[in-house]
């Protein structure tokens, strides 16, 4: 069993019909180090790529540390606070929707309260929508008056995020949807030659002024690229122009490029080939405020993804959708700050966490760094009435682990620091002596000392076994 299985088990077991569900069958031997040189991703199709395959490592060192950021939803769709997709979902006229521009005031630096909490939630880099596929644009600029400074919030609601962001010493990603349902051009452009040129123009013009006039950017998150193709686009002129101007930053794959890292969509699923990875998810099902969503996710479910994605090498960009004055719903606030908490104690098991070689487990997850295992318990075991009749479930609670390859060496609980007696034979470790509630919610973490790369494979047990006779022994 693979990691990607043993996830998909526990990430089914823990989203239940909350998100789409798709793990992908990859290779976990291939992918022992992410961000390292080779394991960075694409076959390098032009001198521009090449330069960005050769800096890869390095201008991605900080994000595989990072290992959790918070993705940000705000635009004139707030207004309305029926989900972002609203003007197309509910064929909204055009003509009338543009008057939200004028209705869209939201109270002066609403984007600090964002920036704090993404930092006690131990988020580590923001990314927000400078302009989603409606087509209103936070930002400064001259190419259109549909802009923020121009219409109701008569300010650069950007340049407040990024003062905001940098003020929490948080890392600063744009996000830029190439689809636009307001431009004139945006849909003929595909049908038309001059439209596209014209188009074309005007997206990188845009870009351009992102890449320009708010200091250092450390991610560009392009997002939908209907209706042309990369070449229509002109997206390696595009990247080569984001990299002039920012030669540290990373870019994802949503401009029909490689970029330097894959963005699943509400599923977690590794990429194959060592290639970095970012999940992207919401926190209820909607990225932008949507006033009737309750289907909201619970820390445990939180903190278990963040470990998923750590256990696979990837990150979690984990959604918030403010209301339209810039708050943050109540449900959101109260999430991120029981996982930050739990991440104060527990963030060695997640932040700079490697891609692992893991069996699945009912009760746990697992993380590691090196050499160190970090098992996550989501499901505490208690007192088993196992224990009255079987020495392997005593004393009292135990923790064991089916499988664990290298010899350990030490184990303690992360929460407090005291250290677990174990026993370890071939088929299993045994945690033995542990309290009988949880230590820590939403998950505990024990953290395992082992004496090389900690490998789980349960399967490899099987035929171990000594089996005594058919019947009962
Ligand atoms: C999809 C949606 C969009 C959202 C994005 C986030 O592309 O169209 O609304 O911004 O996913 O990944």
């Amino acid at each position: 069993m693979d990691w990607n299985e043993s996830s998909r088990r526990s990430f089914i077991k823990q989203l239940g019909a909350a998100g789409a569900l798709a793990l992908s069958a990859s290779n976990s031997e291939a992918l022992r180090l992410p961000g390292t040189p080779g394991a960075g991703a694409q076959t390098p199709s032009s001198p521009s790529a090449d330069r960005q395959a050769a800096t890869r490592a390095q201008r991605m060192a900080w994000w595989h540390q990072a290992r959790f950021g918070m993705f940000i939803h705000w635009g004139l769709y707030s207004v309305i606070g029926q989900h972002e997709w609203a003007l197309e979902v509910e064929g909204v006229p055009l003509a009338q929707y543009e008057q939200l521009a004028r209705h869209f005031n939201p109270r002066p630096n609403a984007a600090r309260e964002w920036a704090r909490l993404a930092k006690r939630a131990g988020q580590k880099y923001m990314v927000m929508t400078t302009k989603h596929h409606e087509g209103f644009c936070h930002f400064d600029t001259k190419l259109t008056d549909y802009c923020a400074p121009k219409q109701g919030p008569g300010r650069d609601l950007v340049r407040e995020f990024v003062d905001a962001a940098r003020a929490e010493g948080l890392r600063v990603g744009f996000y830029y949807s190439l689809m636009d349902w307001h431009h004139p051009d945006g849909a003929r452009c595909k049908t038309d030659e001059a439209a596209r040129k014209r188009f074309v123009a005007y997206t990188h013009g845009l870009i351009r002024e992102l890449m320009t006039n708010y200091g250092k950017i450390d991610v560009l998150w392009y997002d939908v690229d209907w209706p042309l193709t990369p070449q229509e686009w002109e997206s390696e002129r595009m990247n080569q122009m984001v990299f002039e101007l920012q030669p540290d930053i990373i870019v994802n794959n949503r401009n029909g490029l490689e970029g330097d890292f894959s963005t699943p969509e509400q599923e977690i699923k590794a990429s194959e080939g060592g290639r970095a990875w970012e999940t992207c998810m919401t926190l209820n099902d909607s990225w932008g405020f949507n006033r009737g969503d309750d289907n909201w996710k619970s820390p445990k479910t939180i903190a278990s993804n963040l470990a998923i994605c750590g256990s696979g090498g990837g990150n979690y960009l984990l959604n918030i959708g403010p209301k339209p004055d810039g708050s943050i719903p109540e449900e959101t606030v109260t999430t991120l700050e029981a996982v930050g908490k739990w991440l104060d104690t527990n963030g060695k098991a997640i932040y700079g966490a490697e891609r692992g070689s893991f069996s699945w487990n009912t009760n746990a997850n697992y993380t590691r760094r090196g050499n160190t295992l970090y098992i996550h318990q989501q499901y505490w075991p208690g007192h088993t009435p196992a224990a009255d009749w079987l020495a392997y479930y005593q004393p009292e609670v135990v923790i064991a682990i089916g499988g664990l390859k290298p010899k350990v060496k030490s184990a303690r609980l992360l929460k407090t620091g005291e250290s677990v007696t174990f026993t370890q034979d071939e088929f299993s470790l045994r945690l033995t002596g542990l309290p009988l509630q949880a230590p820590d919610q939403p998950a505990t973490v024990i953290e395992v000392e082992c004496d090389g790369e900690p490998v789980i494979d349960h399967d490899s047990i099987r035929p171990l076994w000594l089996r005594h006779k058919p019947g009962i022994s």
